[in-house]
């Protein structure tokens, strides 16, 4: 059996790698002469079908508004500046319709489509573009409805975590939801990326609650998950939602917290044990009790003028001070918990602890529906995950390295618990069993291009240097940590290749049914970005995969994938 079937697809991506013109002719037709002509052709599609005059909801670069439209979510100053490439127009869409109105009016004029929830993409590829392209912005679809009766809550894609967190805390103090700590992050970009917070290993993803979604697809149909079917579900449930259509919502399953729970943070430096500090906790972080979620800070600091490194655990545990005392005294001596280092309170106002607000107990709970950012600072991420512990000499060598780069620092978040017992392909994300994954972390204030260039360098040296401790074959990356440092796709004649490169590393064993997810619903590839799921090259005029073929395609994949790698290389 799967003797002939590699082998009868194999001849046929022979025919179509040889014979035919890529799919990407998309990408390479010149975009229409003048932005005016695009801007009024747009304007009246989008018009009609919406039947309203839509000068509201649709901004040209010279529109007196368009750049503080452009700037609302813009989170990364680093693609602020003057010379970041700015789209043709901002479409605001007010309504599912009006989403729907806007794919349908922009897939002929041949302009790249960036979707925009939230603006927290770490490389800004929700607002940027080295392509001529337009910015579909959702923050004005932000409503949030929680039926505590129902333990679920609809979520829409241009809401913040912030909003959806402080309205499950209007109507009750014992529900929450598990996924991000910053409360200015979209669900959209946030939800459609995996999702993850500090209630990782006692509840798993944000996508491990999904109920259903809304989406509109590349022909501006307005699917639910039944409409959609459950491939297309699987894939916009962590699989990265630029590269299948605009998701308008989620519904999503509350989860229970207790009335009260408890953070703390304790640092140590090198002259107080750090080393045994951060190689312990490899050991104890992601096994301890599923309640408890210790991230641990790796930061190159200065300390009575000498040069250091700083290691911090940030905790929270959702139960009682006593318990959690009484349990790391056990199980990490050397943290030395008392109970004066805890903080008991709601679990919503955790979330604002979080936040960096030292004062949570005497926050408003309002700052997390606050929205008028538009500040700042430079930044870079990268991503690891990590399978065995390293080395209590690797974790020195680290240090060292840390503070000889000067400026780099890292984040430890635990996994183990709950986001292991979903199946590896229960969703895209496929890092469930790994130990715990790296953040790569660096920001800065006053910017050249030298100095963005060595913050960037240093990123890439850290990361080079550990390449010895990290999963390897391929190195993951957790894809809402986007970093097109892994790889980026121009869309043209290598776009399967390219995209198996980052594609791989963020989604593993899932890379190859998000392909063919992809390839069934977008075969076009209209919803594209640097990094999003590629189609599978297909001879122009040929038949277009229906889910049902691409399903039988699954049977083969890897081997059929493997081959067409081979072939091309010939
Ligand atoms: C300060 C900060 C803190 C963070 N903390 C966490 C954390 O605790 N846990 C965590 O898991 N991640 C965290 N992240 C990463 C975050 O989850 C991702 O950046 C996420 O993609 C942001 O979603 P967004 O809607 O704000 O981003 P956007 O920049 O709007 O979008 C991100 C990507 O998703 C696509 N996209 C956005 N909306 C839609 C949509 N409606 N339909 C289809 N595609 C869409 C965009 O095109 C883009 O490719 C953090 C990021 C920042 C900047
Ligand atoms: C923890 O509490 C002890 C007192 O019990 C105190 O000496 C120590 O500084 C505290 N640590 C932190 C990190 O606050
Ligand atoms: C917390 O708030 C109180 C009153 O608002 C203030 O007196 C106190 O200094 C604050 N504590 C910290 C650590 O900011
Ligand atoms: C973007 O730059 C403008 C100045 O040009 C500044 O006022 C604004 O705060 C910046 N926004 C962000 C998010 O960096």
């Amino acid at each position: 059996m799967l003797t002939t079937q590699p082998l009868s697809f194999v001849s046929v991506l022979f025919f179509v790698l040889f014979l035919s013109q890529p799919l990407s002719s998309l990408s390479q037709s010149p975009p229409p002469s003048s932005s005016d002509s695009v801007y009024n052709s747009f304007l009246k599609c989008f018009s009609d079908r919406t039947k309203s005059s839509q000068t509201q909801n649709v901004f040209s670069q010279s529109n007196p508004s368009f750049s503080s439209v452009l700037r609302a979510y813009i989170r990364n100053a680093r693609f602020n500046t003057s010379s970041t490439p700015k789209p043709t127009i901002i479409v605001t869409p007010r309504s599912e319709s009006h989403v729907s109105a806007a794919v349908i009016c922009s897939k002929p004029l041949n302009y790249v489509l960036k979707i925009r929830s939230g603006g927290h993409d770490y490389d800004g590829l929700s607002y940027i573009s080295d392509k001529p392209f337009f910015i579909l912005d959702l923050s004005n679809l932000r409503d949030v409805s929680v039926d505590i009766a129902e333990n679920s809550a609809w979520i829409s894609a241009g809401a913040t975590l912030g909003e959806v967190y402080y309205r499950i805390w209007e109507k009750s103090r014992i529900h929450g939801f598990p996924a991000g700590v910053c409360p200015t992050v979209g669900v959209g970009g946030h939800l459609s990326g995996g999702g993850y917070g500090n209630m990782i290993r006692k509840f798993g993803l944000s996508v491990d609650y999904l109920i259903d979604a809304k989406i509109v697809d590349v022909n501006g149909r307005i699917l639910d998950r039944k409409a959609m079917g459950e491939d297309l579900f699987w894939a916009i449930s962590g699989g990265g939602g630029g590269s299948y259509g605009v998701v308008l919502g989620y519904k999503i399953k509350l989860v229970p917290v207790p009335e009260t729970v408890t953070v703390f943070r304790v640092e140590k430096y090198i002259n107080s044990g750090a080393v045994d500090f951060v190689y312990k906790w490899q050991f104890v972080g992601p096994k301890t009790d599923p309640n408890l979620f210790m991230r641990m800070l790796i930061q190159p600091v200065t300390r009575n003028k000498v040069k250091t490194v700083r290691a911090t655990v940030v905790a929270l545990f959702l139960g009682k001070a006593d318990d959690v005392v009484s349990l790391l005294r056990k199980e990490f001596p050397e943290l030395g918990l008392t109970k004066e280092n805890c903080t008991e309170m709601t679990w919503f106002q955790s979330a604002l602890w979080w936040d960096n607000r030292v004062n949570a107990t005497q926050t408003d709970p309002k700052v997390f529906l606050d929205r008028n950012l538009d500040t700042s600072s430079f930044g870079k991420r990268k991503s690891d995950y990590v399978a065995t512990e390293i080395p209590r000499k690797g974790i020195e060598s680290l240090f060292k390295k840390m503070i000889e780069l000067g400026k780099i620092g890292l984040v430890f978040n635990p996994y183990g618990g709950k986001v292991a017992e979903f199946a590896v392909n229960a969703t895209p994300f496929p890092h469930r069993n790994k130990l715990f994954k790296i953040q790569y972390s660096v920001n800065w204030k006053d910017n050249t291009a030298e100095i963005e260039k060595g913050y960037l360098n240093e990123a890439k040296a850290l990361y080079s240097f550990m390449t010895g401790f990290v999963s390897k074959n391929p190195r993951s990356a957790y894809l809402n940590y986007r970093d097109v440092d892994i790889g980026v796709n121009d869309h043209g004649a290598n776009s399967y290749k390219e995209g198996e490169v980052y594609g791989r590393k963020y989604f593993g064993v899932n890379f190859d049914r998000l392909v063919k997810i992809k390839t069934a619903v977008d075969p076009g590839n209209f919803f594209r970005n640097e990094q999003s799921i590629p189609t599978l090259p297909i001879a122009k005029g040929a038949e277009v995969p229906e889910p049902g073929t691409a399903r039988r395609w699954s049977r083969v994949g890897g081997a059929a994938v493997a081959a067409m790698v081979v072939l091309h290389v010939f």
